[in-house]
C-alpha cells in the first residue's frame, strides 16, 4: 500500500515537472497549444464504448499523461446517472494496460484515470448546456488554459445531426481551443442518404472539425500499404499492373453472426456494413497513385477520388450474394416478425470491381466478406502472374503462386503481418516499428507454407481504435473518411445495392458446413457461384416433419402442374426443363422453336441461359416473341431489346433464327394496314410445324394479363388469328401478341412468377374459375400440350 501511495506522489511530481517543461518546449516550437483535454464520449456504455473507445482513451491518457496535456473524461448517455454509471465504472475498470508500461505504473495512471472519468445524463438541451458550461469552468477552476474538447458520438447515426447541433450550440469551446468531433459508420444508407446526413453535419461543424472514423485505417497493416508500396517501389512500380497482377483478393471472413445487432444490420447487410467501407478503403490503398507526402490528407484524398472515379459501374450480375441459414430467425426474433417474413438482407457477399485506367484495364478485383463462415481472416492478396512452366521439383520455390499478402490478424498466423513470396523479391524494412518474422512455424497461409514467404510484422501489435485516437488527439487527418470519399464511395456502391435490393440471397448453413457452396467464379464481367445449391431453408413448407430441408416443391396450381423453389433454384429448374425441352425437339425435328416474353421476371433466366450456354442446342433454336411493345426494337421500353440484351447478344447463335416482331413498318409503328400481325402469323405458319411452338414463355400481370392480352379486351375477336394488335392499358398502350389461340397450340407453356409483390395476385387467382376477358391468364389452356406454373416461395408464401 505504502509502495502505491509513494509512487502516486513520484508520478504526480513527475507529471507536474514534465508538464512545465512540455509547455515551455511546445511553445518555443511554436507547437499546438497544451492544456486541458475534454473527452465526451455519447454513447459511453454501449458496445463499442466498452469494447474498444475506452480502452483507446486510457492508451491515449497513459502516452500522454507526461506530456503536459491534463485530461477530463465524461461519459454521456441518455440514462440517468444512478443507472449508467456504476456500468460506466465496470466498463472502466476493465481497461487494460499498454504492452511497454510497467504492471506497478500501469495501476498507478488507470487509478488517476478513473478519478478523471465522470458520467453525465446527456439528453436535453439542458444538459448539453451544463456540459458546455462545465467544460469551460473546469479547467478555468484548476487554472490550466483549455487545450481542446474532443467528442466521440458512438451513437446511432439517426442521433448524429441533433447531437451534433447541441454541440454547436452548447459545447462550442472558446477561439483557439479546438473542438473534434469523431463519428462512427455507418455514415448514411445510400448516397442520398449520406449526402443529406453530410448536409445535416455541415450547419453544425465544420469539416476539419469532423473526424469520420473507418477503423481498418487504424489497423495497423492496413496503414501500412502506402508506406510498404513507398518503401518497395524499386520492385513494385514494374509489377504493380495488370500485365504482372492476375488478380487482387480483399477479403473480410468472419464466424460470427448478425445476433444482437439485427436492428441496424438487417438494414444495412454486408455490403454496407463492411464493404463499402471497410474493403473499399483497402481497395483504394493498394489501387492509388502514390502521393508525394504519405501523411497529407489533402493529397492522400485527390488519389483516392481518382480511383472511385475510375471504378467501372456494377450491375448485379458483378456479384452473388449468401445469407447464412439462421438469420431469418434471427430476423423473426429480434424484429417481431410474424413467421414467413423473409428478410433479404445479405450477410455474405463476393463482388468483382474493374478499374477503368490503363493502369489497371481488366485486372479483376475480388471483393468479399460474410458472416457465419469457417474462419476469422481478414486479407488483402496480390496475385501475381508466374510465367514460369515447371517440369520438375513443383515444390521449388520459383514454381509456387508469387504473391503478396497484407494479412490484417487472425487466421492460421494469428497477428498481422505484411507477407511477400520469396519467388517475388525481399521487402525492404520499413521502419523501426516493424521486424522480420524469422520463427519458422508449420503454418499455412493461403495454401503456402509461411516458410516460402518473408514476413514483416510489426513489433508491438496496436489495436485501430486506440491508433485512431490517438491520431484524432494529434489533429491528423490522413486516416479519415472525407465527406468527398464517402460520397464517392457509396456513389460507386449505390446502383450496386439497389439492383440487388431484391435479390434472393443464397441461403447457406453457416460455418464448415458451407464447403464450397459459396465459391465463386468469374465469367467475363459477371460472377457466379461456383457449384449449383444444395438448398437449406428456413421453413418446411411440407407441414411434415420439422426442419426437413430440400429443393423444388412439385404441386399443382389452377389444376395444373407447379413447381415451386426459392428463385435462385426455380431458375435453375426451369432451365434444365427448358433446355430438355429443347434438346428433344432438336432430336425429333431439328429444330427448336422457342417463344420469349419481356419483363422483368424472365431477366434471371436468361442470365442462368446465357452462362450455361454451351450445353444448350442454340445453333438449331429459333427465338420468337410472344409479345411486343409498339416502340422500335432499339428501345429500352422493348421486349426484344430485353431478350436481345439478357439473352441474344451473349449466345452464339445464327442472325436468322431471330424471329423480333414487325412492330415498326413502314417507319411507323403498329398500324393496322401495314399487316406486321400477318406478317409475323405467316412467319409461323412457315417455319413452325403446324404453328405448334415447341415452348412459350409467359409471366403474369397483376391485372391478370399475360403475353399483351390484357383484361377487358375482347379476345374472342382475335377469331382464328395467331398474332393481333393489342392495346394496355400502361403506356406504351399498343401492344403485338401472340393470341390465346397461338399460345394454345404449343406442345409446352410455362408461366414464370416471382417475388412477394405477385403473392396476391397468386392468391386470387387460385380461387377465380377460367374468365379468360377479365383474367387473360385464365384463358391459357394448351389444347395437346402441357401448362406448367413456376412459382416461386416468395410469390406463393408472400
Ligand atoms: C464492423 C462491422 O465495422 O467491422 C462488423 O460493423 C464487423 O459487422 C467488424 O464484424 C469487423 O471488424 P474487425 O476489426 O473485427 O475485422
Amino acid at each position: 500500500m505504502l509502495k502505491v501511495v509513494w509512487a502516486a506522489l513520484l508520478l504526480m511530481a513527475n507529471v507536474c515537472v514534465q508538464r512545465v517543461q512540455a509547455n515551455e518546449s511546445q511553445e518555443a516550437k511554436g507547437a499546438p497549444k497544451l492544456g486541458h483535454v475534454s473527452v465526451v464520449i455519447v454513447g459511453a456504455t454501449g458496445d463499442l464504448a466498452k469494447k474498444y473507445l475506452w480502452q483507446g482513451f486510457f492508451h491515449l491518457y497513459a502516452n500522454q499523461v507526461s506530456s503536459g496535456y491534463t485530461f477530463s473524461f465524461y461519459g454521456g448517455g441518455l440514462s440517468p446517472k444512478d443507472k449508467a454509471a456504476p456500468i460506466l465504472f465496470e466498463a472502466l475498470k476493465r481497461v487494460s494496460c499498454p504492452r511497454d508500461l510497467s504492471e506497478e505504473r500501469c495501476a498507478l495512471v488507470k487509478e488517476q484515470f478513473l478519478k478523471l472519468a465522470e458520467y453525465r445524463q446527456l439528453k436535453t438541451v439542458e444538459d448539453y448546456q451544463a456540459l458546455g458550461k462545465h467544460l469551460s469552468e473546469h479547467p478555468k477552476g484548476e487554472g490550466i488554459a483549455e487545450a481542446g474538447r474532443l467528442f466521440y458520438l458512438s451513437v446511432p447515426a439517426f442521433a448524429y445531426a441533433d447531437v451534433a447541433e447541441k454541440i454547436n450550440a452548447s459545447c462550442r469551446p472558446a477561439e483557439g481551443v479546438w473542438l473534434r468531433v469523431v463519428l462512427e459508420k455507418p455514415f448514411g444508407h445510400d448516397f442520398s442518404s449520406a449526402q443529406l446526413l453530410s448536409a445535416q453535419l455541415a450547419s453544425s461543424l465544420r469539416d476539419e472539425e469532423m473526424y469520420r472514423i473507418d477503423h481498418y485505417l487504424g489497423k495497423q497493416v492496413v496503414s501500412k500499404i502506402l508506406p510498404f508500396r513507398r518503401e518497395n517501389s524499386k520492385h513494385l512500380d514494374p509489377i504493380w499492373n495488370k500485365h504482372h497482377i492476375e488478380r487482387v483478393e480483399i477479403v473480410l471472413k468472419e464466424t460470427l453472426d448478425a445476433k444482437g445487432r439485427i436492428p441496424f444490420y438487417d438494414q444495412y447487410g454486408v455490403i454496407r456494413d463492411v464493404i463499402q467501407n471497410h474493403l473499399t478503403e483497402v481497395l483504394t490503398l493498394l489501387t492509388m497513385g502514390l502521393p508525394a507526402n504519405l501523411s497529407d490528407a489533402k493529397e492522400v484524398l485527390k488519389n483516392k477520388l481518382k480511383i472511385f472515379s475510375a471504378l467501372e459501374h456494377l450491375e448485379s450480375h458483378c456479384a452473388v450474394i449468401g445469407q447464412y441459414k439462421s438469420y431469418n430467425e434471427e430476423v423473426e426474433q429480434e424484429l417481431n416478425k410474424t413467421k414467413g417474413h423473409y428478410s433479404l438482407t445479405p450477410t455474405f457477399a463476393g463482388i468483382m470491381v474493374y478499374i477503368n485506367m490503363a493502369q489497371y484495364e481488366g485486372m479483376p478485383i475480388i471483393l468479399t466478406s460474410g458472416k457465419m463462415l469457417d474462419e476469422r481472416l481478414g486479407y488483402a492478396r496480390i496475385l501475381f502472374k508466374n510465367d514460369i512452366f515447371c517440369v520438375q521439383k513443383h515444390d521449388s520455390v520459383h514454381c509456387k503462386p508469387k504473391q503478396i499478402i497484407f494479412y490484417f490478424g487472425h487466421g492460421a498466423l494469428q497477428y498481422p503481418a505484411i507477407l511477400v513470396s520469396k519467388n517475388l523479391f525481399k521487402p525492404d524494412l520499413m521502419d523501426t516499428e516493424w521486424k522480420e518474422v524469422t520463427e519458422q512455424k508449420d503454418i499455412n497461409v493461403l495454401g503456402m507454407p509461411i516458410s516460402n514467404y518473408y514476413i514483416l510484422t510489426p513489433m508491438v501489435q496496436r489495436e485501430a481504435y486506440a491508433e485512431l485516437i490517438s491520431q484524432i488527439f494529434q489533429g491528423r487527418k490522413d486516416s479519415f473518411i472525407s465527406a468527398e470519399n464517402l460520397l464517392a464511395s457509396w456513389g460507386f456502391w449505390t446502383p450496386l445495392l439497389h439492383s440487388l435490393a431484391k435479390a434472393p440471397p443464397r441461403i447457406y448453413p453457416g460455418g464448415v458446413e458451407n464447403g464450397n457452396m459459396l465459391d465463386f467464379k468469374l465469367l467475363g464481367r459477371k460472377v457466379t457461384f461456383a457449384n449449383d445449391a444444395l438448398v437449406f431453408i428456413n421453413q418446411d413448407f411440407t407441414g411434415g416433419s420439422g426442419g426437413q430441408s430440400f429443393q423444388v416443391m412439385q404441386g399443382k396450381y389452377r389444376n395444373n402442374d407447379m413447381v415451386s423453389a426459392w428463385s435462385e433454384e426455380l431458375i435453375v429448374r426451369l432451365a434444365d426443363d427448358l433446355q430438355a425441352a429443347a434438346e428433344k425437339a432438336v432430336r425429333e425435328s431439328g429444330r427448336f422453336h422457342l417463344a420469349l416474353s419481356g419483363g422483368s421476371s424472365p431477366l434471371a433466366l436468361f442470365q442462368r441461359l446465357a452462362q450455361h450456354q454451351y450445353t444448350f442446342p442454340w445453333r438449331d433454336t429459333h427465338v420468337w416473341m410472344v409479345d411486343e411493345r409498339c416502340v422500335p426494337l432499339t428501345e429500352l421500353d422493348s421486349n426484344f431489346r430485353t431478350v436481345h440484351d439478357h439473352l441474344l447478344q451473349h449466345v452464339k447463335m445464327p442472325y436468322f433464327n431471330i424471329h423480333p416482331m414487325p412492330v415498326q413498318m413502314n417507319q411507323r409503328l403498329c398500324v393496322e394496314e401495314d399487316g406486321g400481325a400477318l406478317l409475323y402469323e405467316r412467319e409461323i405458319s412457315q417455319l413452325v410445324n403446324g404453328s405448334r411452338f415447341h415452348f412459350v414463355l409467359l409471366g403474369v400481370g397483376h391485372d391478370g394479363h399475360t403475353a399483351s392480352l390484357f383484361p377487358g379486351s375482347k379476345l374472342e375477336a382475335h377469331g382464328n388469328s395467331l398474332v393481333a394488335l393489342t392495346e394496355s392499358p400502361a403506356k406504351p398502350h399498343q401492344r403485338m401478341s401472340l393470341t390465346l389461340r397461338a399460345i394454345n397450340r404449343a406442345q409446352k407453356v410455362a408461366i414464370l412468377t416471382m417475388g412477394k409483390s405477385k403473392h396476391e395476385l397468386i392468391t386470387q387467382l387460385s380461387r377465380v374459375k377460367d374468365k379468360p376477358n377479365s383474367w387473360p391468364v385464365t384463358g391459357i389452356h394448351p389444347t395437346s400440350g402441357t401448362l406448367v406454373w413456376y412459382i416461386d416461395y416468395d410469390a406463393l408464401l408472400g
